[in-house]
């Protein structure tokens, strides 16, 4: 533990990220600009050590956003006795390994969704968290999408009357080349492909919207692409990268495609799909939540808005209308340099707001008092398991031709 005091009196949080990927560059980023947002509470964040088995790419990253520290061994993190708080943000099979060790070397722990690849590590995770004092959080971050954060509040408040519907699609590209060599994310079980990767968050999220999913039916995966070149360099993140038509090829694994049904404990009936091939759209996720008096949605490809539609105002004029997400709205007033209607918060932001509320989460540990004007803490490592119950009742769906699953309750 850090124990160094700042001018100030309060004991910084010195803080390294392991996996220098995609989303590990925006975890990076985002503990640089947690101090930037809301209260001037935070202690100072010290930025120590990026750790990437790739060492130019920690390099890379530790330059590009200040830290001090670069390392192709993320153990090296562990026995650092400096680091108080780590984010775990490699492929899922590391999750456990890492987060156990991390926790047993006294750090807290932010680690990426889905939890892991198993249940059964998931499981000894949250068993573990039963035993500790630490942090443990995981990484569902739509839930702080200004726009999504807005969905939520405004079904929340009755706003359109008790959810009897809703429709969410999760459809990405980064899988559409055949040629986008072999990576983590097409290595594993049937629910780890683009249902594990993508549909999770639309779980989390719809969860958010409706309440607990109790049961799944109707499921259905489809392998557009079977095999893939093997990587002969370091591919995080996979987009734009294109291996050679004539490289050996190995089998994908996991699906690219999930279609499913969920019934919710409130009542709710969901239609999901998701697919990481789906031609043209990087990040296409679009929510639509329908009751008996109004409807609400969100499109990624708006995130300066929702969209509502209500019997306001009177018949002839009324329909579907944006809301610019703004000040009245969480997280918008200072969650940005420009905290205004219409500026539009990105999914870089939903990191931003996420790695503050961990840290919030650690002063508030420390203390053992409420941290002023926290956000909402981050879901623990129990949430993470309930989301992967689900993953896992829709991959028994698929497999059994699309039966009715119970979702298991942990
Ligand atoms: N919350 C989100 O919106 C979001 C978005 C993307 C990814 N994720 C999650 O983040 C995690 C990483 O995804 P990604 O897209 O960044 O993957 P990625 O493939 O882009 O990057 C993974 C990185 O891990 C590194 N790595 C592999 N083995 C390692 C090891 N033993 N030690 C240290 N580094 C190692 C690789 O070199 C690579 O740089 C996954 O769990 C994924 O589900 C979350």
């Amino acid at each position: 533990m850090n124990t160094k005091q700042t001018t100030s009196g309060q004991q910084p949080i010195s803080v390294a990220v392991i996996g220098a990927g995609m989303a590990g560059r925006t975890h990076a980023n985002a503990y640089c600009q947690a101090s930037t947002v809301f209260g001037l509470d935070l202690p100072p964040i010290r930025l120590h050590t990026i750790a990437d088995i790739h060492l130019p790419a920690a390099e890379d990253a530790a330059k590009r956003y200040g830290y001090e520290n670069a390392t192709a061994d993320w153990r090296q993190v562990i026995d650092d006795p400096e680091i108080d708080a780590v984010s775990i943000v490699v492929g899922n099979a590391l999750h456990r390994p890492i987060a156990e060790a991390a926790l047993a070397a006294g750090k807290h722990v932010l680690c990426e969704k889905p939890l892991s690849d198993t249940i059964a590590d998931a499981r000894a995770m949250a068993e573990l968290e039963k035993t500790t004092d630490l942090v443990t959080a995981v990484g569902y971050c739509y839930r702080r999408n200004p726009g999504i954060a807005a969905l939520i509040d405004t079904v929340q408040h009755g706003r359109i009357g008790k959810v009897a519907q809703i429709t969410a699609e999760y459809l990405c590209d980064y899988g559409a080349d055949p040629l986008v060599p072999m990576s983590w994310r097409y290595q594993g079980p049937q629910g780890s492909g683009a249902l594990g990767d993508l549909g999770v968050h639309l779980l989390d999220t719809l969860e958010q919207i409706a309440g607990r999913i109790i049961r799944v039916g109707g499921a259905s995966f489809a392998n557009t692409v079977t095999e893939r070149p093997v990587a002969t360099a370091n591919v995080a993140g996979g987009r734009g990268v294109t291996g050679s038509d004539d490289a050996p090829k190995e089998p994908v694994e996991n699906e690219d495609t999930a279609v499913f049904t969920a019934d919710f404990a409130s009542g709710a009936r969901g239609m999901i799909s998701t697919s990481r091939v789906a031609f043209g759209l990087a990040n296409g996720l679009k929510i639509s939540v329908a009751g008996p008096s109004g409807r609400a949605g969100f499109d990624m490809a708006q995130p300066a808005a929702f969209w509502m539609h209500d019997p306001q105002p009177e018949y002839g004029t009324n329909g579907p209308r944006n809301i610019l997400v703004g000040p009245k709205h969480r997280y918008v007033t200072a969650g940005s340099a420009m905290d205004f209607e219409g500026v539009g918060f990105s999914q870089v932001d939903q990191f931003i707001f996420q790695n503050r509320a961990f840290l919030e989460q650690i002063v508030a540990q420390r203390t053992g008092e409420p941290f002023p004007n926290a956000l909402p803490t981050c879901p623990t490592f129990a949430d993470g398991v309930h989301t992967m119950l689900v993953l896992d009742a829709v991959a028994r769906s698929a497999a059994a031709g699309g039966t009715t699953v119970e979702v298991e309750q942990n």
